[in-house]
């Protein structure tokens, strides 16, 4: 196996080496030889060259069997550009449509819920990753006048809705589960989610095991919270899911515990955690490494090795456990203190 490494900014870079020091201990316990080849592609390599991503860059990206994303921005390139190339460019380049985000509570004591248990707290989200509102289709005319002009428009295809939803319905039905919910704004965006509600009871109607249901992203927002309990699978739009998933990460202990695949199935895919740069603790050993290292996990997951997989899975279950963890998270470690517990006992 190939891996292409982009540890990117603040504590991405961190993170990411705690991911494949977890990497090189699965190596170890199952005799298998990973490639990695690292990337410098970041805040710092644009700030220096001036480049984003090379021009040969995405090509480059598919000759991998996958792709492990610390994360991208800094607050000295206010416009985000590289993130918009490296980050959401690689998701659009290499059509990474699947943006597979589980939303799992490991421990009872991480969750700030009342009274949930990782009974209640189970779930994977869908979010449509290549358009929506970040296609960057719009612009601005008199900028930085009183008579601006700002549009940005929301872009759903047929194509591109119908694609994510049969996804999440293929996902519950090859994993036993009942249940799916959609969640949009048709009530308000009268054209673009119409296609959604259209889709959805469309493809709802091949899959007769399965409740599916819809409810509007603010009622979701508020269901997530009350009843956290009634979801399995919950498919939505690259905006929504964006802004789910940072409040379902607060649900399993908070950003810095939350995975994410970017998935084309068959096809070279990107893992990362959910959280992003966090500038303020970048550089200072505190960021929790279990989202990255747990997006390691699910890249092993997708490319078939399960046993690798689980053993990741089973090793982050008994650091959360014995609080063997970062401060967020409850421990008293610092991120390479929390990497090091994980990897001995990926290898034991
Ligand atoms: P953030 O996720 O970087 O941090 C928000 C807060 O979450 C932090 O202040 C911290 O309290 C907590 N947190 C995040 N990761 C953590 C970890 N590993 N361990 C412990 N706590 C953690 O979000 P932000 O502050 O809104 O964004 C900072 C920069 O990151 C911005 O430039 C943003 O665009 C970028 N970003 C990138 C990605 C990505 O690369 N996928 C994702 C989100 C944000
Ligand atoms: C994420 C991030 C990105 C997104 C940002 C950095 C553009 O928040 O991966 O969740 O909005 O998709
Ligand atoms: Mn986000």
């Amino acid at each position: 196996m190939r891996f292409a490494i982009i540890p990117g900014d603040g504590i991405g870079k961190e993170v990411t080496a705690e991911a494949v020091k977890v990497l090189a201990a699965v190596e170890r316990t199952f005799g298998r030889r990973f490639e990695y080849e690292h990337l410098p592609w970041s805040a710092d390599h644009f700030l220096q060259t001036g480049v984003t991503i090379p021009s040969n860059g995405y090509d480059h990206l598919r000759t991998f069997d996958a792709i492990f994303i610390g994360a991208l921005g800094d607050p000295r390139v206010p416009d985000n550009r590289h993130a918009r190339d490296i980050l959401l460019g690689t998701r659009f380049e290499l059509d990474l449509y699947v943006n597979y985000r589980p939303i799992k509570l490991l421990d009872e004591r991480l969750c700030p819920l009342k009274g949930r248990t990782p009974h209640d707290v189970n779930f994977t989200v869908f979010r449509e990753n290549t358009e929506g509102l970040y296609v960057s289709i719009g612009g601005r005319f008199k900028a930085g006048t009183d008579d601006e002009i700002a549009i940005q428009e929301e872009l759903n295809t047929y194509k591109g809705v119908h694609r994510i939803v049969r996804y999440a319905f293929e996902f519950a039905k090859t994993h036993g589960l009942t249940k799916v919910c959609m969640a949009d704004k048709s009530n308000a965006m009268t054209d673009g989610h119409a296609l959604w509600q259209r889709v959805f009871r469309q493809l709802a109607t091949e899959y007769s095991g399965i409740d599916a249901t819809h409810y509007y992203i603010d009622a979701l927002a508020m269901y997530m919270v009350l009843d956290p309990g009634q979801f399995q699978v919950i498919v939505t739009n690259n905006l929504f899911g964006d802004i789910i998933t940072d409040l379902g990460a607060t649900f399993q202990g908070g950003l810095g515990m939350a995975a994410s695949g970017n998935i084309h199935p068959g096809k070279t895919s990107m893992f990362e955690p959910v959280h992003g740069s966090a500038p303020k603790f970048a550089g200072k050993n505190i960021a929790n490494p279990i989202g990255a290292i747990s997006s390691a996990a699910l890249m092993l997951e997708t490319l078939g090795l399960h046993p690798e997989a689980a053993a990741i899975e089973a090793a982050v279950l008994k650091a959360v456990r014995e609080r063997q963890v970062t401060h967020d998270a409850g421990g008293t470690l610092g991120t390479r203190e929390a990497g090091d517990f994980i990897a001995a006992a990926v290898t034991r």
